[in-house]
């Protein structure tokens, strides 16, 4: 049996490589305007990591996280997502003692153990970024405002709603959470069986259940915002009005939660126009706790991420300026297989002189080695051929035209520039 990719794993194949490049290039940039430094963080991490910090009764931590134990008998898991670890490496590395906010960024693949669907795999990539050490509500702002400023740079500033909420703090959140309680109690019987074990262990989660009957159960729930304490209140009202000083739109959405136990204050999502969890293109908030609950000292933080291959699709949907993939300039032929060592030789000259090289292999004729430079769109050749190699030439052979001169291989090493130039201009 030929084996196959893992269910909700996928390859990246060369044809679309230069999408993520394209995407990789635009996260720099913005990531620059904004002053981010990158950060690579391992693979896993110990399991506990995330279950302190995500949460142990948040869905990713319950259900869909990869953890094993490895042969020392640590248990360990695969990074489901980029802040905890980012926060870890913020202690660790002494981070505090930086000018605040630290700023970091990162690409990173992610693992989830979710059930495969348009959007929604086992192994995903997202770009996310960290704002460490500050509390400011125009921190917030700003880290909204990168989030849409990539979506823009990429073309896609017209395809998304923005939308806000604030789940408040250690102080406010429980006594909403009563109220919250209070209103569903009432409702029970409308929810799903997922919803009415979130009712006993995780209310707030209540809100976003994208199951039909719960999502309307959630529509009248007393929002949160009339139950924030004075300084969570005034934190939402400041970020508000740093959007609008932005020209940011938002909505305000009382069923904006997220799936994170480490959230406080801001939670944001980018959503497209049309409705569905597994299109959500990209979500952050504050998360003022974590850093301590990871050992840290009392340190707020707040950051994003976004789904690399959603907006990908986003992009291929869109279709990007077309471009040569290949960078190959020069394709080396030769007359005769004897000849093979020479061409050898000549591509490994002109590759160290930085010229893009392809080489023929195996016993193919000469017309068969310039079929398969053509099917390559490759627009020059040079032929390594019987009459030239006696006088130390060689022939070029401009692909398009098929035209052919001959040029003293001394010359054409020396002065491949002055070639290569002319040959692209001509
Ligand atoms: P998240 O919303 O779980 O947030 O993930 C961020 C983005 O990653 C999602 O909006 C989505 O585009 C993409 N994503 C998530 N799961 C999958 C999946 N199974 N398949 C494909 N794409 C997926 C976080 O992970 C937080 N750490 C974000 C954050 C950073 N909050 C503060 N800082």
């Amino acid at each position: 049996m030929a084996y196959q990719v893992t269910r909700g794993t996928r390859d990246i194949l060369p044809d679309e490589q230069q999408i993520w490049r394209f995407v990789e290039k635009n996260i720099v940039a913005v990531c620059q305007e904004f002053g981010y430094d990158r950060i690579d963080t391992p693979l896993f991490e110990e399991a506990s990591l995330f279950q302190r910090g995500v949460g142990e009764d948040t869905d990713i931590v319950e259900k869909e996280m990869y953890t094993f134990a490895d042969k020392g008998g640590n248990p360990l898991s695969l990074k489901p997502e980029g802040t905890a670890p980012v926060c870890r490496a913020y202690i660790e590395h002494g981070m505090f003692i930086l000018p605040q906010p630290v700023k970091l960024y990162y690409i990173t693949p992610a693992y989830r153990y979710e059930r495969p669907q348009a959007g929604r795999l086992r192994e995903h990539h997202q770009f996310g970024y960290e704002a460490l050490g500050e509390g400011d509500p125009a921190l917030d702002a700003e880290v909204i405002e990168m989030a849409c400023r990539f979506y823009q740079r990429l073309g896609l500033g017209d395809e998304y709603n923005l939308i806000i909420n604030s789940i408040g703090c250690r102080e406010c959140r429980p006594v909403y959470i009563e109220k919250l309680k209070k209103y569903y109690e009432n409702h029970l019987s409308s929810l799903c069986q997922d919803c009415r074990n979130r009712f006993v262990r995780n209310p707030l989660r209540l809100l976003d259940c994208k199951k039909a009957s719960c999502r309307e159960a959630a529509k009248d729930a007393p929002p949160s915002w009339e139950s924030l304490c004075e300084s969570c209140s005034q934190h939402l009202e400041s970020l508000k009005s740093y959007l609008e000083t932005l020209g940011l739109n938002y909505k305000l959405d009382h069923r904006l939660v997220r799936g994170f136990d480490y959230y406080t204050r801001t939670v944001f999502e980018v959503q497209p126009h049309e409705e569905g969890a597994q299109s959500t293109l990209g979500g952050g908030g504050r998360y003022d706790g974590l850093i301590e609950e990871l050992g840290g000292k009392p340190t707020p933080g707040v950051g994003f991420a976004t789904g690399m291959e959603r907006i990908i699709e986003k992009l291929k949907k869109r279709g990007l300026p077309g471009s040569d993939s290949k960078q190959v300039r020069v394709y080396i032929a030769y007359q005769k297989p004897e000849y093979q060592k020479e061409a050898v030789k000549l591509a490994s000259t002109l590759r160290k002189s930085g010229v893009a090289t392809l080489l023929a292999y195996g016993p193919k004729s000469l017309k068969a080695q310039l079929r398969q430079a053509g099917s390559l769109k490759i627009k020059r050749a040079i032929i390594l051929g019987e009459e030239e190699l006696k006088e130390d030439s060689l022939i070029t052979r401009d692909m398009e035209i098929a035209e052919q001169s001959k040029v003293k291989r001394k010359e054409l090493i020396e002065k491949i520039d002055s070639f290569l130039e002319k040959w692209t201009t001509k």
